[in-house]
């Protein structure tokens, strides 16, 4: 997340300008410096840039590489650039500031996330459905709480497959995959996948198989019939991933860098496999934050790629020292689902398994996209202005 620091111009010095660049003093201290050509074609003027669609509508290449101002004007809130052509482009301190990139100057705040173990279990994140259905604000409080907390029950849904799509689609559009789209389906094996069986699941995340793994699951239990069994397991997968870097860093390291083989090939008409084998843990280039948790045992493709021989067993150490923090009874929230409360969680954080179970079931629920999903979460929670400026 990048959030920034008060933009405030230096009153000792001024805004100047060289032949390649325009040089901006900070009343912290710090010049940034940007690039002329860089700054022309970034400019935010409603010929350069589409007024409604914030799309560039600027020629990138039909600006001169030796472009140069004839003048740079400071003003109170910003500065204005006189081009040699005319042309007028204008940037507000702030602006300049969180895009800052010599030096870079904004600061990265790490998520508010809450991380939680079995204890969850009495202070549960949940929101009413009547209230998610109603208003938006009612959406921003429910992804708010899957933001932080990687989960969210929602309580007094009608238990039918209809009220829970459209309780999905307040958050966004349902990801289609090879199983269709919203489904709805008993342990028949109709789709060749374990999820589709009454068997023990240990805790995953799902569709590792994706080269963009599904952002978050719904399940909806609308009966069970006939039986008993089939509690659902949950683990808070950031949490788990700290509590494995401080207890054994070489397996933390080992499972952030060997890259695991998935599938999906249980249907004869199917076999996905991502682009590439991704890691574990998943980590974002520029500020190293964990963002995403691949972890599906079952799975898991042939390994017959090692750039090391030793890999192969430090592989198999790491693993064992993962799944041991997974099962941890203090680390897993257990819940009997029950029809009328679906439980909504972050696919690229939580892990989920299920207990055995007898009798019948039938589920329902959807996968949505993580871009989607944040999407909302970003305009719902930020002012529009917010967002665009940092653009
Ligand atoms: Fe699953
Ligand atoms: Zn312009």
């Amino acid at each position: 997340m990048k959030a920034d620091a008060t933009a405030t111009v230096s009153g000792h010095h001024k805004v100047s300008f060289d032949d390649r660049k325009v040089l901006v003093p900070w009343d912290e201290g710090k010049t940034s410096q940007f690039h002329h050509i860089w700054l022309r074609d970034h400019c935010q003027c409603k010929h350069c840039r589409h007024g409604e669609t914030k799309q560039r509508l600027l020629d990138t290449f039909s600006i001169p590489r030796n472009i140069k101002p004839d003048d740079v004007v400071q003003g109170e809130e910003g500065l204005t650039i006189k081009w040699k052509d005319g042309h007028e482009s204008s940037f507000s301190f702030k602006w300049l500031h969180l895009h800052s990139y010599s030096p870079r100057l904004e600061k990265y705040l790490s998520p508010q996330f809450k991380f939680w173990g079995a204890e969850i279990a009495d202070e549960l994140p949940e929101v009413d459905y009547e209230a998610v259905m109603e208003s938006d604000k009612g959406v921003a409080i429910w992804v708010h709480k899957i933001y932080k907390y990687g989960f969210c029950l929602v309580n007094n849904v009608p238990p039918t497959p209809e009220a829970t799509q459209s309780l999905i689609e307040r958050i966004a559009f349902i990801r289609h995959t090879h199983y269709g789209g919203f489904w709805d389906f008993t342990a028949d094996l109709a789709k060749k996948d374990l999820a589709y069986s009454d068997v023990f699941l240990g805790v995953h995340t799902d569709t590792t198989y994706f080269s963009d793994p599904a952002g978050l699951q719904m399940f909806h239990l609308l009966s069970h019939t006939d039986g008993s069994g089939g509690a659902n397991t949950f683990v808070d997968g950031f949490r788990a991933a700290k509590l494995l870097r401080e207890e054994n860093p070489e397996a933390y390291k080992t499972l952030s860098s060997i890259r695991i083989p998935a599938h999906a090939s249980g249907n004869e008409d199917s076999s996905i496999q991502p682009f590439s084998p991704f890691p574990v843990f998943n980590h974002h280039p520029v500020n190293g934050e964990l963002m995403q948790i691949r972890w599906n045992n079952d799975d898991r493709g042939t390994m017959d790629r090692w750039s090391d021989m030793e890999d192969v067993e430090m592989f198999y150490d790491a693993c064992r020292a993962w799944n041991d923090i997974l099962t941890r009874k203090e680390n897993v929230y257990r819940v009997q689902l029950k029809p009328g409360r679906p439980l909504i969680f972050d696919n690229w954080r939580v892990l989920h398994g299920r207990e055995a179970f007898t009798g019948k079931r039938r589920m329902c629920g959807a996968y949505v996209n993580r871009d989607d999903w944040i999407s909302r979460f970003k305009t719902l929670t930020t002012k529009r202005e917010t967002v665009l400026n940092a653009l």
